[in-house]
Parts: structure tokens; sequence; C-alpha cells
């Protein structure tokens, strides 16, 4: 049966969702919110929309319910080698460079994150890049990480089986190269397998990622245009203390940092904006 959602419920459970994940639900979309939750309302067997939100902060299982509501709540449209003028960048401008600089100091090692990486597609591009590129053979030492904090999506990026629409920008000798057949859908090879790695997390709570390697860039596509500025400034602060000095950082086409951040130098290429972390 159809349980009703009032606005004080409303209310409670929008201030949770923004301040857990980020995301933004607008004003108006209670009808949106209540029919998204209904189905966790019934499987949980709770009779109010404030049962559920009293479920999520203090039910010793609210932790992985949460994981349940991040999954519902999140758009997690992605493809393989989604906004070209990007990678293109990357290609022509940023790789060359941190080979050259980690061969300056004596290092060969590269991190790059992909956050809010949905079903993997961006971190395999990325990947695919990467070894494209020619420039980091041999003795490199390269790993492209996606972070989640939908479980759903970190579960099907590294099964890393893909079909249909995630190929629709994907230039046919990349499905040949880097991808086996498997039934219906492709594969990815062990050549991406190798240099990639997932990890669920919530770019709201970064701090746990801080023992790792610093990130030389950091992408972070498509996932700032559901959030407020103040998230995006918050979020933004902590990939500041994720990068290398000079690291960059590559948001959406439709994302900005402007009026948000001064910590990052906005490089304007042809069909593309990078930001470039400030010393
Ligand atoms: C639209 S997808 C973008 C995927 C990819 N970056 C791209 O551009 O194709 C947005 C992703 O951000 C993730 N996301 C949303 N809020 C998040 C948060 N607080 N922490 C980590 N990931 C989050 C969602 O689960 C979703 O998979």
């Amino acid at each position: 049966m159809k349980t009703v959602m009032q606005p004080e419920e409303f209310r409670l459970i929008r201030e949770f969702v923004a301040e857990e994940t980020g995301l933004l639900i607008d004003e108006g979309r209670l009808g949106y919110l209540s029919s998204r939750l209904q189905s966790r309302l019934d499987e949980l067997r709770l009779n109010s929309y404030r049962d559920y939100y009293a479920f999520l902060k203090f039910s010793p299982r609210g932790e992985s319910e949460f994981q349940e509501l991040a999954s519902i709540l999140t758009n997690n449209e992605t493809y393989f080698f989604r906004e070209d003028a990007q990678l293109q960048i990357l290609t022509s401008h940023i790789l060359p460079h941190l080979k050259e600089k980690e061969q300056g100091n004596g290092r060969r090692k590269i991190r790059i994150y992909s956050a809010g990486c949905s079903s993997g597609e961006e971190v395999y591009t990325i990947a695919m890049m990467l070894l494209e590129s020619g420039h980091f053979l041999w003795d490199w030492d390269i790993k492209v990480t996606g972070i989640d904090i939908d479980p759903k999506m970190i579960t099907h990026a590294r099964k890393g089986i893909y079909s249909g629409r995630a190929f629709q920008s994907t230039p046919p000798l990349f499905l040949e190269r880097y991808f086996t057949k498997a039934g219906e859908d492709y594969q990815v090879k062990d050549s991406l397998r190798r240099i990639t790695c997932f990890e669920e997390g919530n770019l709201l709570r970064l701090e746990s990622f801080r023992h790792n390697d610093p990130a030389h860039v950091i992408f972070c596509r498509n996932v700032f245009i559901y959030f407020s500025e103040d998230t995006t400034r918050k979020i933004t602060e902590s990939f500041a203390e994720l990068l290398e000095p000079e690291g960059h950082l590559f948001l959406g086409h439709s994302e900005s940092l402007s009026r948000i951040s001064s910590r990052y130098q906005p490089i304007r290429h042809p069909g593309a904006i990078i930001y470039r972390k400030r010393d």
C-alpha cells in the first residue's frame, strides 16, 4: 500500500541525504522521493517515512540501509570514452608532462582517481588512454582507482562486463584490443585489470583515502551537477589534499569551479577547461 510522505518527513530525509551523500533533492520533489523510497518501506515493513528516517539514523542496520538509499538516489549514467575533448587533453598535454615530471624526480609512478566512477567505464577508459599513450611501458607503476558510494556500481565495475550503450562512443580498435567477447557482452582484458582498482567510498569522507599515494590527476565528472556549491567546495578542498603539487582535476563539461574554489587554476583548452591545483 502506498504510504503518504509528510512535508516534515520529506525535510528530514532530504537533509539527511544532503548531509551524508551531498546529493541535493529539489524542494518540490516530495513525490519523487516518496515513490523512490516506497520499496524500502515495504521491504523493511515500516509504516512511515519517519520510521524509515529513524531506521537510517539509529538502527544497527542503518549503515547498510544507507547503501541501499545511495543506490536508489544516485544517477549512474556513464559510458566509455565520454567527453572526448577532455580525454584528448589528457593524452596530448597531461600525460607527456607527467612522464617528464616523474622522470625528473627520479620516479616512475602514476596515480589517477575517478571519483564517482559509477560502473567503471571511466576508469577503464583512462587505463586505455594510459596504455595507448606508450609513455608508461616497462617498469612504470601505474594505477587508476575508481571510487563510488554505490556498492552495486563497484561490484559491476570489478566484474568488468559491459554491453550495448556502454560502448556508444568506443572506437572499434579499443574494443578489439582491450576486451574479450563473453556471450553477448564484452569483458575487460587483464591488461586493464592489472592497472585498475575499485573502492567503495564517499566523496564527503575522503579522509580515509589520505593513506594512499598522492594523485597526479583526479577525474570527478558529472557528479557535482547533483551537489550544492557548498558540498562541491568541501569536496574540491579534500581533492586538493589528495593531489600532488600542480595535480590536475577534470570536471564534467557542464561543471565549473568559478566562484567556488580558488585552490585551482583553470586552464583553458579547446573544448574543455581543466583545473590545476595552485601551489
Ligand atoms: C552520473 S555518474 C558519473 C560517472 C562518471 N564519472 C562519468 O562521468 O561518466 C555519478 C556517480 O557519482 C556517484 N556519487 C554520487 N554521490 C557520491 C558521493 N557522495 N561519493 C561517491 N560517489 C558518489 C554516484 O553513485 C554515480 O555513480
